[in-house]
């Protein structure tokens, strides 16, 4: 993991909303009587949704001092797990998957198109509406390459859905995560490939609750109710 520091320019301070503050309060109470400090994930969370999609340095400080934590504390879990941002990012954050399963797949490409469209990693936009980063596997290798766009995740992408999408969101439209290629969820791209022939489920048609079921879409219909 690279080294990751705070940002060179910090705001003046930082205070939790009366909403998040009730909410934070929430939570701690939730542990023990000395355990208090199990709290901190989910409060730096909120910090940073709060900041709008990174942790400054008063916000470090206002959790630790929330939870009776030493500082050093706080910074070591903030330094730790990348989903912290340690530096502003841009309105529509792009985390583009970097691992084995979606550089098979072509997520150089992915990541050549952000680099040519918003900047090198870290860069925000001028207009504030984009940054992206390389990060490790997001759990969506089946539908690699992939990249995650705030909370949404976006799949089988190209250079060119990717573009899409940038293009889209840019000019404030929505798009719809999932597969960009059509692909129904992570089922077979083309369709079902696998236990198709319809005979294998006759004894289904014909009653038989025990007999397989062939893949949803191809040689099965949904049964009356
Ligand atoms: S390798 Fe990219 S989501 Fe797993």
């Amino acid at each position: 993991m690279s080294v990751r520091r705070l940002a060179a320019e910090q705001p003046e301070g930082f205070a939790f909303t009366p909403e998040n503050l009730e909410w934070a309060k929430a939570q701690i109470e939730k542990y023990p009587e000395g355990r208090q400090a199990s709290a901190v994930l989910p409060l730096l969370w909120r910090a940073q949704e709060q900041m709008g999609g990174w942790l400054p340095e008063p916000a470090l400080r206002y959790v630790s001092d929330m939870l009776a934590m030493a500082y050093i504390r706080v910074y070591e879990i903030a330094t730790f797990y990348t989903m912290f941002n340690l530096a502003p990012v841009g309105r529509y954050y792009v985390q583009v998957c970097g691992t084995t399963p979606c550089w098979l797949m072509g997520a150089d490409g992915i990541k050549d198109t952000c680099r040519k469209l918003i900047g090198e990693p870290g860069h925000v936009t001028g207009d504030g509406l984009f940054s992206w980063t390389e990060v490790e596997c997001l759990g969506a290798c089946v539908n690699a390459p992939m990249a995650q766009i705030n909370k949404d995740y976006y799949e089988d992408l190209t250079p060119g859905s990717m573009k899409r999408i940038l293009k889209e969101l840019k000019a404030g439209r929505h798009v719809e995560p999932g597969p960009q290629d059509g692909r129904q969820a992570s089922a077979p791209s083309g369709g079902p490939i696998a236990l198709t022939d319809p005979e294998i489920y006759r004894n289904e048609e014909q009653g038989d609750a025990t007999a397989a079921k062939p893949p949803l879409g191809k040689g099965r219909k949904p049964r009356p109710r």
